[in-house]
């Protein structure tokens, strides 16, 4: 987590829509989403299965299907468009520019390449230093991020590596060419709380040394308090909610925000052993993005819809009050007095 984030974006997306074309007709999948991601900032996204937060950051990296996917929008990376960008300028800005890591390891590792030799072209993409030098950062990179006899594994395939292995693999790779922006999807999920908490660590300190920022996917709120400047909320699409991380955990505005956070008695009870509860409590199931609602996109889950405008009209992000550290508190919704 950075201490100040400064006004400069590293990452600047403005209403970013991706409809999907599918079997079941065509799918709004990201409908409008704008944020912004400071130099040495942490925003995390969180929301439920299907909500959209994959897709968001796959469309910015252009790593949709061609002719299934339409993207619109712009998403700057220090300034220039992705969305935009020729095919060739985007692999070039995406290589050493953009960590990413996924879900799946397997997405982003390259079968036919020992571990060693991809770590070893991350680091050189970024600084000047010869083969020995970068192979002995690249083990480095491997002890930090907690892999046993990182010596070993540089020789190794990543398919000769376990699950957990070749996530740790991964986020080393995304780490060694020190990108402008890291995004990580699920990264540390499947990962015990130590390597855990290891890899966290390393992330922020990429970022205090480079100024990276992060975009951080993850169903889990111990994470997002831990790691978090900023919180964007997404459903069905859309962004709900987004404010500082004490805006939004501790003054939760949207019904729905406030469903996931445990915080609205009529939506979950909260656990008897006190435990921080996982971002899946809300009664009924997220829209088909093939069948969104009119209105509000979270109405017809909604406990407490009251406005006749819930079914008919959608309810625009509104600003609620200043918001911690200068930086505005927004939810779209009907519902708050601010908000109308
Ligand atoms: N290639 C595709 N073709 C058609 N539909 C897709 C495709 N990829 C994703 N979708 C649909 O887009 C919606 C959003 O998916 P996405 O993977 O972004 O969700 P998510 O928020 O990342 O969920 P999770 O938390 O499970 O990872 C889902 O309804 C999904 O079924
Ligand atoms: S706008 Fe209406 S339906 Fe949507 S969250 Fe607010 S009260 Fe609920
Ligand atoms: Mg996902």
């Amino acid at each position: 987590m950075s201490a100040s984030p400064v006004s400069e974006p590293v990452l600047d997306v403005q209403d970013l829509r991706v409809r999907l074309r599918t079997p079941r007709g065509p799918a709004d999948v990201v409908n409008g989403i704008s944020y912004t991601v400071g130099r040495g900032e942490t925003v995390a996204v969180v929301g439920e299965s299907g909500s959209g937060k994959s897709v968001s950051v796959l469309a910015l990296m252009g790593l949709l299907p061609d002719g299934v996917a339409t993207v619109s929008g712009a998403a700057r990376l220090d300034g220039e468009d992705l969305l935009t960008m020729r095919p060739d300028r985007l692999r070039e800005v995406r290589g050493p520019g953009i960590g990413m890591v996924f879900q799946d390891p397997m997405t982003s590792l390259n079968p036919v390449l020992t571990v060693g030799r991809q770590l070893v072209e991350g680091i050189r993409a970024h600084a000047d230093v010869g083969k020995a030098a970068a192979r002995e950062r690249a083990a480095e990179l491997l002890a930090e991020v907690g892999l046993p006899d990182p010596g070993k594994a540089l020789d190794r395939y990543p398919h000769e590596l376990s699950g957990g292995m070749r996530q740790r693999v991964m986020i080393a790779i995304a780490l060694s060419s020190s990108p402008a922006l890291l995004i990580a999807d699920e990264a540390t999920t499947a990962l015990d709380v130590t390597v855990q908490a290891q890899i966290i660590e390393l992330v922020e300190r990429l970022q205090r040394e480079h100024g990276t920022g992060v975009v951080w996917i993850t169903h889990d709120l111990g994470v997002v308090a831990g790691i978090a400047d900023r919180v964007l909320v997404m459903y069905g699409g859309r962004c709900v909610e987004d404010g500082t991380v004490d805006d939004v955990l501790e003054h939760p505005a949207h019904p729905y925000t406030r469903g996931l956070l445990g915080a609205l008695p009529d939506l979950a009870e909260p656990r008897a052993d006190g435990s921080v509860p996982d971002l899946a409590t809300v009664p009924g199931t997220p829209p088909a993005p093939t069948d969104l609602p009119a209105g509000c996109v979270f109405w017809p889950r909604c406990p407490v819809r009251a406005d006749p405008r819930c079914e008919t009209e959608q309810p625009p992000l509104a600003v609620l009050g200043a918001g911690g550290g200068g930086l505005p508190h927004r939810a779209a919704t009907w519902c708050t007095e601010e908000a109308r």
